[in-house]
């Protein structure tokens, strides 16, 4: 990656080290390392004097929060009643497919993490899918693979199923 990510120590100074502060640490801290080390959950509970069940605690209430490695990318398949009578499930079999992933569960390379969520609250557009944030409304089987494409560079050894 490109980009340059801090330290965890940095991401917790920037925080003023306070303990009324912990979720933006933690969300800090899976914005620019994809998920929530065992170690990075140690540092922080040091920093803050705080007993480490409480950091774990708090690390594993909130869905934002992932204790395992995460993709570059996060593609998230609505699964709402709008977005499953429309067709949802069948989105989330593509993407299941061409990524050869269930939900849950991260590309070999570590480049997506495919999820599925509820409701993303803009059923009028369903079916829904996510990717870093973006939407992609009135989604269909067909453009699964244009909208992937827009974010996934299979290695030439791992290419998807086109
Ligand atoms: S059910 Fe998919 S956005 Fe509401």
């Amino acid at each position: 990656m490109a980009d340059k990510k801090q330290d965890v120590p940095t991401i917790i100074r920037k925080h003023k080290s306070l303990k009324k502060n912990l979720v933006a640490i933690l969300l800090d801290i899976q914005a620019q390392h994809n998920y929530l080390s065992p170690e990075s959950l140690r540092v922080v509970a040091d920093a803050l004097r705080m007993p480490l069940i409480d950091v774990l605690g708090v690390a594993t209430f909130y869905r934002a929060f992932s204790l395992t490695p995460r993709g570059e990318h996060t593609c998230l398949v609505c699964m709402g009643t709008a977005c499953h009578v429309r067709g949802g499930p069948k989105i989330l079999e593509e993407f299941e497919r061409r990524l050869e992933i269930e939900p849950g569960q991260t590309t070999k390379d570590g480049q997506v993490t495919l999820e599925t969520v509820a409701c993303l609250g803009c059923c009028a557009i369903g079916p829904v899918v996510v990717v870093d944030g973006e939407y992609h409304g009135h989604a269909t089987i067909r453009r699964v693979g244009k909208i992937l494409e827009k974010y996934y560079k299979p290695s030439p050894s791992d290419s998807p199923a086109s």
